[in-house]
């Protein structure tokens, strides 16, 4: 049985590790694992997560197993932050935790299979890698639309909608919800409401998935887009992360919501989600999703949390403001505004995956595939030398 192993090796992120890893020069610079840094190069913990920790220990809870369905007070407060408290998605939603988004949409890629076999599913181009094998590896059909123009550095919303001219019903269009990754080109407020126009015109399923809910322009502005597409849609999957909001990346909590038609029955998608997770990975942590409740439940923590978090945007917004400015200083002809505009963890650099092995041999910085550099976890100093090797490495 263990013989003959076929190796998964292509995947680009743990080759990227390995490449990192053998590097031993301590100038290197990792630009690719979508880590919030602060200047000292630490992935923090918030203080809101440590006192919501001290509180949770004191409290002594058991450790039994939960459900499949996970922490049902995580995902009323997930629904309530994603929706707001007054939506009437509320009135037709449900929703279970999960270990990280990660888990979610490869529930939902598992929940969808086995409603609708043979639904194709539309992933924007570029998009987050894993997010293509998920659903591949439940066995569906994918697609991709245009989504973003690297050389021009922006949205190509009319090569988004010609591609998506070719939807069919039942389809599944996914989307994300703020801070794009890897490009961190969002869609306009005008844009979603195009989208939920197709969205009824075809006949689709839309799957917005959130990891970033406060890195791009504020807690509630981040998730306008869901907001809007969600009150104009029969159906939708929602899929939302907690590790980078609440910096609690290993504890692994996650939201996946089915918003179904008003008179779906409720009872019957929960029990189909609960034997659909139950089937993928049996039962769910609680330890991460126990954290955010504790933080979302009391008006002193979530407003720690939140000050912590704009903290954490208004870095990254002066971060890209910084880059912009001594990218252009060392490539005078080089418009870099781009990186201003975008949003959260991630932006794109013009260059071709060789110009990209380049940077990596001759400068030791090192960057995801489509030469996504994660802004959130550069230093000032580190910006510097990523903007003066991008010149060398465009010069040549
Ligand atoms: C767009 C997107 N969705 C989902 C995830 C997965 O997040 P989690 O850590 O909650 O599994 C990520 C993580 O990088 C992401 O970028």
């Amino acid at each position: 049985m263990f013989n003959n192993l076929t190796n998964y090796e292509d995947d680009p992120i743990e080759a990227l590790f390995k490449r990192i890893g053998a590097d031993k020069s301590v100038d290197k610079i990792d630009l690719g694992i979508g880590v919030f840094r602060d200047q000292s190069g630490q992935v923090p913990v918030m203080q809101a997560v440590v006192e919501a920790e001290q509180q949770l220990l004191k409290q002594n809870a058991s450790k039994s197993y939960m459900s499949p369905l996970g922490n049902m007070d995580y995902c009323a407060d997930m629904e309530r932050s994603i929706f707001g408290a007054d939506h009437e998605v509320l009135q037709r939603i449900v929703s279970a935790q999960t270990p990280g988004a990660g888990a979610a949409l490869r529930g939902a890629a598992e929940f969808v299979q086995s409603l609708s076999p043979k639904a194709t599913v539309w992933f924007g181009s570029p998009c987050w890698g894993h997010q293509i094998e998920f659903f591949e590896r439940a066995g569906l059909s994918v697609k991709q639309y245009r989504y973003y123009n690297r050389a021009a550095g922006k949205l190509d919303f009319t090569g988004m909608l010609e591609d998506l001219s070719a939807l069919q019903e039942d389809d599944v269009l996914l989307l994300h919800g703020c801070c794009h990754n890897p490009t961190g080109e969002d869609l306009s407020l005008s844009q979603w409401q195009r989208i939920a126009e197709v969205v009824r015109e075809k006949r689709v399923v839309p799957l917005v998935d959130i990891a970033y809910q406060g890195f791009g322009s504020g807690i509630d502005e981040d998730v306008a887009g869901v907001r809007l597409l969600a009150g104009q849609v029969p159906q939708l999957i929602l899929t939302v992360s907690s590790s980078k909001t609440f910096g609690i990346y290993r504890e692994r909590a996650g939201l996946l919501s089915i918003v179904h038609q008003a008179n779906a029955s409720a009872d019957s998608l929960r029990r189909k989600l609960r034997d659909t997770l139950r089937q993928l990975y049996f039962m769910a942590p609680n330890h991460g999703a126990a954290i955010v409740h504790e933080i979302l439940s009391s008006e002193t923590l979530q407003q720690l949390w939140r000050d912590e978090l704009n903290a954490v945007r208004h870095q990254i917004v002066e971060m890209r403001g910084a880059l912009k400015v001594t990218l252009e200083q060392v490539n005078p002809s080089f418009d870099a505004s781009f990186i201003q505009r975008q949003k959260g963890m991630f932006s794109c650099l013009p260059l071709s995956a060789a110009q990209q092995l380049r940077m990596e041999q001759q400068h030791h910085i090192y960057m995801l595939p489509n030469a996504r550099v994660n802004v959130a976890a550069m230093s000032t100093e580190q910006s510097k030398a990523l903007a003066n090797a991008f010149a060398a490495i465009i010069g040549e």
